[in-house]
Order: C-alpha cells, then structure tokens, then sequence
C-alpha cells in the first residue's frame, strides 16, 4: 500500500459512513491520510474530530491530497468539481451515478489526459462489487447480456406489492425508512437503473457515456392486479435493466417485466440488487447484494481507494474503448411476448373484436382469460402473447383503444430468464 492523501467532498449520509470507516476501520488503510473534508455546513450526526474542514468544495482539489471523493451527488456542479480535481492532477473516486452516466465520457478522457484515474465503483450496486469486476476481472470474457434489479427502492416496492401491499403506501414506507429519495421520482421512474445499466454496459460494450438510446419506463402503472394475474402463470413483477448485445448492436431497456418465479432474479426481494451476467467462458453467473446504504457504499468506495494505492504503475481499472461505440438497437425493432391487460365493455363481440385487431397485425395468443366483473361494470381481460415485435404491438395497442369498448389498456414484456 502505497500512502494515499484523502480529501472528502459533501458531507451527508455516503460522506459520513465512509469518514467512519476511514477513522474506525481496518488497519489495511491506516496508511492513508484525510487531509480534509469539504461541507458547506456540519452534520450534526458525524462529529469529523480534528479533520480539516474546507466550505467550499472547489477549494478541495487546492488542497495538499492524492484523490478527491465526491460525494455531492447531482450533475453539473458534481461535474465542474471533478473536472477540476482531474485537471489538477487529482485522481478521482465517485458514487455518483448520474454524473458518470452523463458526462462519463469526457470524465474519462481528461483522466486519461492527465494521467489520473476516475473510479466508481458504488455508482453501481453500492458496495457489491460489479464494476471492476466487468471491467478486469472478466477481460478473457466476451460478454453478451447484463441484466440487474439495479434500484433497491423499486424492488423493495414491487416485492411489498407481489404480497398485497398498495404502491403508494409502500412508497410512503420505503421513504420513511430511508431507501427512497424524498423525491422518489428517478427511483420510481425507472431513471437511476437506467443510469447503472448504461455504466455497465458501457463497460461491458463500450456502448457511450451518456448513452445514444435507451427504453426506459417505471413502475407507477404496476397494479396488485397484475401480481395476482402473473401468479396464475408463476411469473412476477420486476423492473428489469438490460443490456444485450445482438448481431447489429446492442439493445439497452431499463422497465417493468413479467419474469417466471423460478428465475434467479426474482427471488430477490427488498431493498437488494442483482445483477445476471452472460459471458462465453463463465456461462451465465449473478451477483447479488446491498445496493444503497453508507455502509455498503463505503465498502465500495475503500475498494477503489485500495486499487489507486496498491500499486500505482497498474491500472486500477480498464476503461470502456469508445472508439469502438455499437449501434443501440430502436426498441421498437425488439421482440417480446406480452402480458396485455383490457378493460372492456361487458358486451357480446369484444373478444372478437379484439381477436380481429391482434391477427391484423399478425400478433397470436398463447392464453386468454376473462375475470369477473368490476364494480364500474367492466370486465378485465388478460392476454399472453406470442412474440411479437414492439412496434407492430405500439399499433395494435393503438387500434385497440381506439374503440369504444375498450376503456383501459396496458402491456407488461416477459422476459426469458
Ligand atoms: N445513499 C446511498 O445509499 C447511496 C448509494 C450509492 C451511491 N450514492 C451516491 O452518493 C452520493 C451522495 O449521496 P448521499 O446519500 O450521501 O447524499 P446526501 O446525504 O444528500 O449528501 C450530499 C452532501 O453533499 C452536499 N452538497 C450537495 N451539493 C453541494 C454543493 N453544490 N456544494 C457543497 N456541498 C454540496 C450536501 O450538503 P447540504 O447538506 O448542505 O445540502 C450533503 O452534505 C450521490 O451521488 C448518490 O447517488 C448514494
């Protein structure tokens, strides 16, 4: 170990688990030195000791350190900081997903130029570690699929819901205990996972930073009803991220799916993350953990100070080549089976209407079932489709609520696992 002068930005709930960890932890890092802390204000849950205490952040890179933390979180002040950290010479290590995922690309390249590294290992999964992994420890690998459960807060509400709960309470719940942002809406809306997905497969593509294209869709619209209709077909709710690599590029989706109960995946519940990996040597292989916490993000965070003070002639971590960018895949060219879930008119000829629409546009069943009858008069019908692609259901769906008989309409994709 060689030592490593530290100086922490921001000074909340990640900055303050890792300043523990730092005075309290393992003598592994009692090399190291925290020159400073950068906090615009105290946190009356962390007394820092004797530690200097710089408030302005941008004063910090100034400082006499080898690496700068950053732990402000948002994007662009998070990206002019680190900007000038690396152009001073600074390594950086960052949880910040969403300044990775948005600016990543020019973050890397002034590293590079500079001859410092940026790491960010807990933007992805916290403490469990995924990132370094991809990015050396499966360099024999030619990887062709990435797929996680990457946001703690939508699997602790989804998982709620597969056991009756009703999605606003939960959410209220997962906010009161701290798993959800105040504002929940990256969370919920599928953003944040589609963010880590784009990280990993940027790692494991060397797909861009910030992504060309990219589906994405949250869980707001997931009903306990459909819970009770996938559980009839031993299928579940998950909001899935995906990156895939095909014959003409690469598909990248982060949005709810209907996965079979016996899948690996879906028996994560809570606030856990997982992630499945398919590669040609290791075959098909998951890690799974924490994926939000001050603990397990600290965990991420010693390990990427551990990689820049081992050895700093190897580097910590090899870098996606965006050089060599695949195509991303239009979504609407993806194939899909369907759950698909109506409510119609409770009238004589809605099936074969609705038969009609779908051979139109070549779309078979494999399962119809009509339920009993809701209290506003309708009835609820449930399709499972054979694959289809996106863009020809996008128009069914169309044709579909264009009649009068149909009054409510939505899709949720199955997927192979
Ligand atoms: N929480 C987790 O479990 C977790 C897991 C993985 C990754 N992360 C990432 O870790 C980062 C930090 O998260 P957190 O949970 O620690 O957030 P947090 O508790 O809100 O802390 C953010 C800290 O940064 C400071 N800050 C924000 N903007 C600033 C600015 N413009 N100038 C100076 N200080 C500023 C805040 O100061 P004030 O208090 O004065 O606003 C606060 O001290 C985020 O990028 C997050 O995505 C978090």
């Amino acid at each position: 170990m060689t030592k490593l002068k530290i100086g922490i930005c921001g000074w909340g709930n990640v900055a303050t688990g890792l300043y523990e960890q730092l005075i309290c932890g393992n003598e592994l890092y009692s090399e190291w030195e925290l020159v400073c802390i950068g906090a615009r204000r105290d946190n009356p849950r962390c007394n820092p000791g004797n530690t200097k205490i710089v408030r302005d952040i941008f004063a910090v890179p100034d400082e006499d350190i080898d690496v700068l933390v950053e732990l402000i979180g948002g994007v662009e002040t998070a990206r002019e900081l680190i900007l000038k950290a690396l152009n001073a010479g600074k390594h950086v290590v960052t949880a910040n997903k969403a300044v990775i995922y948005e600016h990543g690309e020019e973050l890397i390249e002034v590293a590079i130029t500079n001859n410092v590294k940026i790491l960010f290992e807990s933007a992805v999964c916290a403490g469990t570690p995924v990132v370094k992994m991809l990015s050396n420890d499966l360099g024999a690998n030619k990887i062709s699929k990435v797929a996680g459960m990457l946001n703690g807060t939508t699997n602790f509400i989804l998982s709620n819901m597969e056991e009756g709960a009703n999605y606003e309470n939960v959410l209220q719940e997962a906010q009161e205990k701290g798993y959800a942002e105040p504002d929940p809406s990256l969370d919920v809306n599928g953003t944040d996972a589609a963010h880590k997905i784009g990280i990993l497969a940027s790692l494991a593509f060397n797909s861009g930073l910030p992504a060309s294209k990219f589906h994405i869709e949250g869980i707001e619209d997931i009903t306990s009803q459909d819970f009770k209709y996938a559980h009839e077909f031993n299928l579940t709710v998950k909001h899935l991220a995906v990156a895939q690599l095909q014959d003409h590029g690469i598909e990248l989706r982060s949005h709810p799916v209907m996965l079979s109960k016996e899948s690996s995946l879906a028996g994560l519940k809570g606030v856990r993350n997982g992630i499945q990996i398919n590669t040609d040597l290791l075959g098909e292989f998951q890690v799974a953990g924490s994926g939000a916490g001050r603990e397990s993000t600290a965990s991420g965070l010693i390990s990427d100070l551990i990689a820049l003070s081992k050895n700093q002639d190897i580097d910590p971590m090899r870098y996606p080549d965006f050089s060599k960018k695949p195509s991303i895949i239009d979504f609407n060219e993806l194939s899909f089976k369907y759950y698909v879930y109506l409510e119609v008119k409770d009238e004589s000829g809605v099936l074969a209407l609705i038969s009609k629409i779908f051979a139109e546009h070549k779309i078979s069943f494999d399962k119809v079932i009509q339920k009993d009858q809701l209290d506003n008069g309708n009835v609820p019908m449930v399709i499972f489709t054979d694959p289809v692609i996106e863009s020809e259901m996008q128009i069914a769906l169309k044709d579909l609520k264009s009649n009068s008989v149909i009054h409510n309409s939505k899709i949720i994709r199955i997927e192979d696992s």
